[in-house]
């Protein structure tokens, strides 16, 4: 394993630096401590040819004025939150409501606007990350100590590892908003991917994009990817689900007997990914629309020009009956695991 550390920016005056793990395959991870953000993956194709195929931000600057979530560690929540509201023990709760009357992704001042502490273990080939997350008007009871680990291994695993605690019972569900082109190129399109989960249901959304609440057998729609299909069968389906979201935004519910969660394998290149985690769903990101005004090494970012997997306790979690457990209390430790492995198909 090798470390190597560049400038990338600047924060509050403060220098950030890309920190760069490579192993014996020649795969690299980089991450930078500006909201735990993965910067780059790079992953040899079948040809050798080795190609950072996560959707990346050029600089500082750009995350900070368009937040795209790339590579972000996002929380303490991850997703919507309906109207901000939530009970925890018999109190009531009014956090930030940041998109349309809803809360998202932590709201303003979430997990992936801090600038988080870093140590590096090159021999081990981790970048552990830990911040103090802060109780603030408009956010969350309790102030944590969160820790987020990323090991890339010499098996072409990247790691992730949350830990956390608090000293108030309080809410917490992270994810990491990596979205993976598997293609090496963000001016070709995610649609042709294959894609396999090891999913039964998904999660509809109403018009917010918020949990309807049901669980809905995903039998005989687009949204069964029990076997493996390329993305476009359900992206460009006439599915009102879809449809009206110009592809997929869903939550999938993960079965737990089962070790593999998922696999992405785009045909041109051979690379494919699988993933696993202890979570009960990933959610499912294509995505849908031009994000922002910003660009990739000079190009716009086009529909399609990513996949998300967003492993997490189900989004809105708290004001859902059977959706999972997102309260830690004083005394408990949080810890989740999720891996995506990066692999080649003959
Ligand atoms: C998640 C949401 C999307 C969008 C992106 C961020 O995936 O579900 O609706 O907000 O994050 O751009």
């Amino acid at each position: 394993m090798k470390l190597t550390k560049q400038f990338f920016g600047r924060y509050k005056n403060t220098a950030v630096y890309e920190y760069t793990l490579t192993n014996e395959n020649n795969v690299s991870l980089s991450a930078i401590p500006f909201g735990a953000t993965i910067t780059k993956l790079c992953v040899p194709d079948k040809e050798g040819k080795k190609e950072n195929i996560v959707l990346t931000v050029d600089n500082l600057i750009d995350i900070l004025n368009h937040r795209p979530f790339y590579g972000a560690t996002v929380g303490r929540v991850a997703g919507r939150l309906s109207r901000g509201k939530f009970t925890l023990d018999g109190k009531t709760y009014q956090v930030e409501t940041n998109e349309n009357g809803n809360f998202i992704h932590g709201g303003s001042k979430g997990l992936d606007r801090e600038l988080w502490q870093i140590e590096t273990d090159e021999k081990r080939g981790k970048l552990m990350f830990t911040c103090e997350s802060q109780a603030v008007a408009g956010g969350f009871p309790g102030t944590m100590q969160i820790t987020v680990t990323y090991t890339l291994t010499e098996s072409n695993d990247w790691v992730i590892d949350y830990k956390a605690v608090t000293d108030e019972p309080t809410l917490f569900n992270p994810t990491n908003h990596v979205y993976f082109n598997l293609t090496g190129d963000i001016k070709t399109s995610i649609l042709k991917h294959q894609l396999e989960l090891s999913s039964a249901t998904y999660v509809p959304l109403d018009e917010e994009k918020l949990p309807s609440g049901d669980k809905i057998s995903v039998e005989g729609t687009p949204f069964d990817f029990r076997k493996e299909k390329p993305l476009e069968q359900a992206v460009l389906s006439e599915d009102d689900q879809i449809k009206s979201l110009n592809g997929l935004d869903h939550p999938f519910i993960l079965d737990q007997s089962k070790d593999v969660k998922g696999t992405l394998y785009d045909p041109s290149s051979g690379r494919e990914l699988t993933f696993y985690t202890d979570r009960n769903c990933v959610v499912i990101f294509t995505h849908n629309g031009a994000v922002d005004d910003f660009t990739i090494a000079g190009e716009s970012v086009k529909p399609y020009a990513g996949i998300t997997l967003e492993t997490q306790t189900l989004p809105d979690a708290i004001n859902n009956r059977d959706f999972g457990n997102i309260i830690v209390r004083p005394g408990e430790t949080f810890h989740s695991q999720t891996i995506y492995h990066f692999g080649i198909r003959e």
